[in-house]
């Protein structure tokens, strides 16, 4: 067993901007929020981070601009013990930003890309060491698709194990969906992936999460399993999946077991979505042992 697997991540590094409302604003109108807060964000940096706080070594290849809310992210990776050396800072263009609505238990999303978008395969090229030092190199779709590619091709060709939550969805080249090792939609992504000629053929890569109706993956020994949600005190479900990713991430690094890591990481989603912002209820690995012992009991 590998105590401390090294996960790298290839993703988004943003500043979410947060309102809560006790009211969804529909199409044209105008209604007044309640309160109003910056988290660090981005579903390659929550990622990362939930991944660090379960004991991974993390590294995290990504960009961000010279800019206020770029330097408050740095100093932030740097108090989680993130290695980031492979995160590029672009002049002339702002970091990632993500505007959220949370309201009635649930949130709405918009992302400004910014320096995301100028995350080339040469970018990540020049950190290959970095994604050949990892057991698991872990992508989302907040950057371009070129270096999702460039990426996939990467950890295929040594054999690194590649983990991508396909989310915010895209269509998925065919290539990678050969070459991926797991993917982990949530349902709605999941559905959309359900007419890809190649559906039938990586339907045991798959591993939906399904929110309050849990994770459904295929085990090790072949059978689709459904494992149920934790019922939990809700208070924020913003990086949910990003903590099931990096709990992943880090338990198939360390187990090299599907069936141990998925009920891990299903443990860890539950516990972060007890706090407000995408990482402020990720938890360490004594809180998820802890839980996953005391719901046994
Ligand atoms: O998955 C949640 C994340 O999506 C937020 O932190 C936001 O930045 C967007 O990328």
């Amino acid at each position: 067993m590998n105590k401390h697997p090294r996960v790298c991540v290839v993703g988004s590094i943003n500043m979410d901007m947060v309102t809560t409302t006790k009211k969804m604003p529909k199409q044209g109108e105008t209604v007044l929020g309640e309160s109003f807060k910056t988290y660090p964000g981005g579903k390659g940096a929550n990622q990362a981070i939930a991944a660090a706080r379960l004991g991974a070594n993390v590294s995290i290849i990504g960009a961000v601009g010279d800019d206020t809310f770029g330097r408050s992210l740095l100093t932030h990776f740097q108090s989680e013990g993130i290695d980031q050396e492979g995160i590029q800072v672009i002049p002339n263009i702002s970091t990632g930003i993500a505007t959220i609505i949370l309201s009635e238990n649930d949130n709405r999303i918009l992302v400004s890309s910014g320096a995301n978008a100028k995350l080339t395969p040469e970018i990540v090229n020049d950190s290959h060491e970095l994604l050949l030092a990892s057991d698991v190199i872990l992508l989302q779709f907040e950057i371009p698709m070129e270096t999702v590619q460039f990426t996939v091709d990467f950890a295929y060709k040594h054999q690194i194990p590649v983990i991508i939550n396909p989310a915010p969805f895209h269509e998925i080249p065919e290539d990678i969906l050969k070459k991926v090792t797991y993917l982990t939609p949530n349902e709605v992504e999941f559905l959309s992936m359900t007419n890809m000629p190649l559906f039938e053929s990586i339907k045991n890569k798959m591993i939906v999460t399904k929110g309050e109706q849990g994770v459904q993956f295929v085990a090790s020994s072949g059978v689709l399993e459904t494992i149920p949600a934790y019922q939990v005190h809700v208070k924020d479900t913003t990086g949910a999946g990003d903590t099931f990713n990096g709990a992943l991430a880090t338990e198939l690094g360390r187990t090299k077991s599907i069936d141990e890591s998925v009920h891990f990481a299903n443990a860890a989603a539950a516990l972060s979505i007890g706090r407000l912002g995408a990482q402020g209820g990720m938890p360490m690995r004594k809180d998820v042992t802890r839980f996953i012992e005391k719901v046994k009991a």
